[in-house]
């Protein structure tokens, strides 16, 4: 398995395609995005993920090729890493590059390299949308679905670290799979068919979303209480031997904002509706808009008036730990139509989104120092650990007092910016 292909080069494939570079594989990376093949084939990454600049000044054009098609010489494997996303009105599975990274493969190899689908997809998908593509111009293919499970920002460690699940068409396929992925995985974990595998992937994403949703839970029940969520969650899993409590927080990224409607999705074929999976889904949907309308509501409390406050957003990419620039998903944009409509001046920082994608937003990226001068609130939406690090004693007091902060992860020091004279602290569940 030392040939090997992959279609899509985002965050799953240019990772993949970096890690089997390094342990020796030649690898042949195309994507359909003409901007994506002109940026890698520079040297330059198209996106952010620790260690993908090196691996790409390491390899590129010895053993890691780009291009926007797949090469015209035989492959071991080609894995398909490419886009499922959901129709953002529906919420139904868009399986349309799918369906053509089949289609290409199909025509660009042959039926003795196996195909892996790697991309998160409905319960039954690799059989009924990537094996009639191959059949059609083979009559017989090897396939296997091998679910990409890395957390974004620290995905080429993870690829080294996580058992890697396989779920093969037929024994064949399932045996290739492995000799492809015991290259990097630590353990295979081989299930009984392609949708065990499928399905895997879905259950661990949809069971994240609903685990973090208990503390959202928590956080609201809490505020209409007068309590402090994290008080309550502190206290409970203190020493206590039972599965712990989340903390409340933001819930999003291209996989948990979309995964939970494709199981959704798989389930209605078979006349099935969960009873948590949707419901999880939407208590973490309905967050990002409640902590703006509260914000709104706090910072009138303390100025008197919101209409042309100046207001900081702190933190634009859908999680501040580990950093990432991913958007998808991001609770400052669900915010944004609250904020807007408050006639807020907004001003924006992130350490990794580029000022521009900001500025596209509607909102004036600025410093983190400028963040802070003259304005009435800020609003601090991700826990990138640069934030924690502020000295709060010397930024807040440029703040136009009284002021709001509501930090949503609580990495700021409360202590220190409760002693900062007019400084209102707030959190989510708490204010
Ligand atoms: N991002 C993650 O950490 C992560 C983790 C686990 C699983 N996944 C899943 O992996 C898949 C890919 O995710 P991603 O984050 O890399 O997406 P992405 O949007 O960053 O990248 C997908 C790439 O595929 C390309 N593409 C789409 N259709 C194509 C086609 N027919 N031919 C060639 N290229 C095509 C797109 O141009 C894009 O560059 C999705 O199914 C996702 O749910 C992602």
């Amino acid at each position: 398995m030392k040939r090997v292909g992959i279609v899509g080069l985002g965050y799953v494939g240019i990772t993949l395609a970096v890690a089997l570079a390094r342990k020796g594989c030649t690898v042949f990376g195309c994507d359909r995005a003409p901007e994506v093949i002109a940026a890698l084939a520079a040297g330059r990454p198209h996106l952010f993920e620790p260690g993908i600049a090196e691996g790409l000044r390491q390899h590129l054009n010895e053993r890691l090729h780009v291009s926007g098609v797949l090469p015209d010489t035989p492959l071991d494997a080609v894995v398909l890493c490419v886009s499922t996303p959901v129709d953002p009105a529906t919420r139904r599975p868009n399986l349309e590059g799918l369906r053509s990274a089949a289609h290409a493969v199909a025509r660009a190899v042959g039926p003795d390299t196996l195909v892996v689908v790697r991309s998160t997809v409905p319960i039954g998908a690799s059989r009924t949308v990537v094996l009639p593509e191959l059949l059609a111009v083979w009559g017989r293919a090897r396939v296997a679905m091998c679910p990409e499970r890395t957390i974004q920002g620290q995905a080429l460690r993870e690829l080294e670290e996580l058992p890697q699940v396989i779920g093969g068409l037929d024994d064949a396929s399932g045996e290739m799979a492995e000799a492809l992925f015991s290259q990097l995985a630590p353990r295979l974990v081989r299930v009984s068919s392609l949708e065990a595998a499928e399905a895997v992937k879905l259950i661990n994403n949809c069971h994240t979303d609903l685990i973090y949703s208990f503390g959202n839970e928590v956080a609201l029940l809490a505020e209409r209480l007068s309590l402090d969520p994290m008080e309550l969650i502190r206290a409970a899993n203190l020493d206590y031997p039972r599965p712990d409590l989340a903390r409340p927080g933001f819930v999003g990224g291209g996989c948990l904002s979309k995964d939970p409607y494709i199981l959704l999705a798989s389930a209605e074929t078979v006349g099935h509706e969960p009873w948590l999976i949707g419901n999880a889904r939407r208590l973490n949907e309905h967050l990002p808009g409640h902590v703006a309308r509260r914000f709104v509501e706090l910072l009138g409390q303390t100025r008197g008036r919101v209409d042309g406050a100046r207001v900081a957003l702190l933190g634009f990419a859908y999680k501040g730990w580990p950093p990432t620039d991913d958007m998808r998903g991001s609770a400052v944009v669900s915010m944004l139509d609250v904020l807007r409509q408050a006639k807020l001046t907004l001003i924006g920082h992130d350490f990794l989104v580029a000022p521009d994608v900001v500025s596209r937003l509607g909102v004036r990226p600025c410093s983190l120092e400028e963040a802070f001068e003259g304005s009435d609130g800020a609003l601090v939406v991700t826990d990138h650990p640069d934030y924690a690090r502020l000295d709060v004693a010397s930024v807040l007091p440029r703040m136009r007092r009284p002021a709001l902060v509501y930090d949503c992860w609580r990495v700021l020091p409360i202590a220190a910016v409760r002693r900062v004279e007019g400084i209102r602290y707030a959190s989510i569940g708490l204010g």
